[in-house]
């Protein structure tokens, strides 16, 4: 099946899916985005995505072309037309072409581009590596120092990847200043003594919606949850690890830098927060 995708208003089969190559996503990676995952064909936190998007835009100076309603009735409508069951939807917001290139911005009527896409990610949940947990290395964090905002400047990340690619592992942990802040597209969290720990907002991370998510569900269930830096040397010495994003939910980290993490298996600290996620999350999926 060709699926469908949407630019600027209309839904169209993903070959002929066109935007200006003077976007300013293109030429200046000038764009935020949103990946929202879909499980059981219904969207997991929708309106914390929709937030971060109107806060990045927001921190950017852009327009956001749609609204809230229309926003969700686009995402509803890929994920119906492209028979997602579990899944993702991707969504991009640029600030759109002003006919060529120039380092300022565009006259405030120039129209944003806005794309969305959906990918198919069928027995995510089910996949043996949440059982098998992930192998991480560390890199130097050399991302810009507002990666509060999620911008489409991603080249850092998948040089991360691909280094830890290069190293037989499944992803790279960014360090700056001696401290972890996260993963190449994930937040980062070691376990202690009971204490779950992991870096405190500021524009050093982007606070992710899985992260805001699970650290409720962690303080409702009576978890104790530091917000603080750590380091590599801790994580060595945690009892677990873990990450979470959009995409991975909440996975458990097994090995850092060639040193195995607690006993080389995703901890139970890890394992019953994924548990909740998924159950609380599915019960108010849209
Ligand atoms: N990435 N940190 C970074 C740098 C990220 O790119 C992401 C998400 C997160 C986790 O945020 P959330 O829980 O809202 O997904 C943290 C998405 C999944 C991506 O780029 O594909």
């Amino acid at each position: 099946m060709t699926r469908t995708v949407y630019v600027n208003g209309d839904y169209v089969p993903e070959g002929e899916a066109s935007v200006s190559i003077f976007d300013r996503g293109f030429l200046f990676a000038d764009g935020v985005y949103e990946v929202t995952s879909v499980l059981g064909g219904k969207l997991v936190d929708f309106d914390g995505h929709w937030a971060r998007l109107e806060r990045s835009l927001t921190e950017l100076e852009m327009r956001n072309p749609v609204d809230r309603d229309e926003m969700l009735a686009i995402h509803r409508e890929l994920v119906s037309v492209n028979g997602i069951v579990d899944g993702r939807v991707y969504l991009q917001v640029t600030r759109g072409s002003a006919g060529d290139r120039d380092f300022a911005y565009p006259s405030e009527d120039t129209e944003p581009t806005l794309v969305l896409f959906t990918q198919a990610t069928p027995g995510i949940l089910d996949a043996p590596i949440a059982q098998k947990g992930i192998r991480v290395i560390s890199v130097d964090d050399l991302r810009w120092a507002r990666r509060d905002i999620k911008t489409v400047q991603l080249l850092y990340p998948c040089m991360g990847k691909m280094a830890a690619k290069a190293a037989g592992v499944d992803d790279a942990w960014m360090v700056e200043d001696g401290a972890v802040t996260e993963g190449t597209s994930n937040n980062a969290y070691i376990v202690k003594d009971g204490a779950i720990v992991t870096r405190a907002l500021s524009h050093d991370i982007l606070a992710g919606i899985t992260r805001a998510a699970v650290l409720r569900f962690a303080n409702e269930a009576q978890m104790k949850v530091v917000e603080r830096d750590f380091t590599i040397e801790e994580a060595k010495a945690a009892d677990e690890a873990f990450i979470t994003s959009a995409s991975m939910f909440v996975q458990g980290v097994v090995e850092v830098d060639g040193e195995a993490i607690g006993d080389g298996r995703p901890g139970p600290v890890s394992q019953r927060l994924r548990e909740i996620y998924l159950e609380e999350s599915l019960k108010v999926a849209i």
